[in-house]
């Protein structure tokens, strides 16, 4: 409750303050949870104004009610053939969009290789996320420019066994924006690109399950915003990951094929 007071009266603070200089906004899809809702808050915090989306409204509305003059919220499923439209609506509600950060992603490990699990993801991390992050690059190609930035994984950086198509959406994800990155330029677009690749974090995307590692949610976020802020093309969540990644990537493939990395019995 007192916690809830302060944050009101500082966030009464920003809006004030924000009012009298230019206020930059930031449109975050898959805040309702896990990273995103963390980043949302952090970003309110440095006097932003947030929109965020995901399916699920009343999780976005609670992050809504701690800041109600500064957040805008919407129902987005990224999965659906309209959720660019929903986006350019928001981006609309808000009077335009600096940042556009796209966090939804599912991943679940799947070592018996159900279809479904691998169709879903598919759908979300690579369709889903191509659908959002093309809309978002028009939109700031024909409104003075801006930030995109992702959330993948450093699960893109090598094909991991025990979940394939997770792993390997994040690598599509990671070339997608590089390859926007390099399309921007050659168009000569003021955009700018962030691919945030973090470890395994404490969120409810690993719930269920034991991983070596894990990183806090809140240290994570926080990271990542400093990444965001300085504008930096790829940033590796965290120092830890940053030397693991270094490592395997100069793995010989022959010796990475055989690493075993779960136990099928
Ligand atoms: N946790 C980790 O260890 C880790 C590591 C590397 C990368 N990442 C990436 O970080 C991102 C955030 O994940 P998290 O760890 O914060 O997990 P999380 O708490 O499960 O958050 C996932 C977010 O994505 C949204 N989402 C999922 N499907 C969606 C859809 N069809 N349409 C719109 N939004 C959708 C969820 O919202 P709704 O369910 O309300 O739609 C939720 O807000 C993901 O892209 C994940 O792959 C996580």
């Amino acid at each position: 409750m007192k916690k809830q007071i302060i944050w009101s009266i500082l966030c009464l603070q920003q809006t004030f303050f924000t009012k009298f200089v230019s206020m930059k906004r930031a449109i975050i899809i898959g805040a309702s949870s896990g990273l995103g809702r963390r980043i949302a808050l952090i970003l309110l915090h440095q006097g932003w104004q947030v929109g965020i989306a995901a399916r699920r409204l009343e999780a976005l509305e609670e992050v809504r009610n701690t800041c109600p003059e500064r957040v805008t919220t919407a129902r987005i499923d990224v999965t659906a053939a309209d959720a660019p439209e929903r986006l350019l609506e928001l981006a609309d509600r808000m009077g335009g969009m600096e940042l556009y950060f796209h966090v939804s992603g599912i991943g679940k490990q799947n070592i018996r290789l159900d279809a479904d699990i691998e169709a879903d993801t598919v759908e979300t991390n690579a369709l889903g996320f191509t659908r959002m992050v093309g809309a978002a690059f028009n939109y700031l190609a024909t409104h003075g420019g801006g930030h995109i930035a992702v959330i993948s994984s450093i699960a893109g950086t090598k094909g991991l066994g025990p979940a394939p198509s997770y792993s390997a959406t994040k690598a599509f994800q990671s070339t997608y924006i590089q390859a926007l990155e390099q399309l921007a330029n050659s168009r000569r677009l003021p955009i700018s690109f962030t691919d945030i690749r973090p470890g395994f974090v404490d969120t409810p995307l690993l719930a269920g399950s034991r991983y070596p590692m894990l990183l806090d949610a809140g240290k994570a976020a926080r990271e990542i915003v400093r990444a965001l802020n300085s504008h930096r093309h790829v940033w590796i969540v965290d120092w830890k990951y940053r030397i693991l990644t270094f490592c395997w990537r100069r793995m010989p493939n022959c010796v990475w094929r055989r690493l075993r990395l779960v136990k099928t019995e």
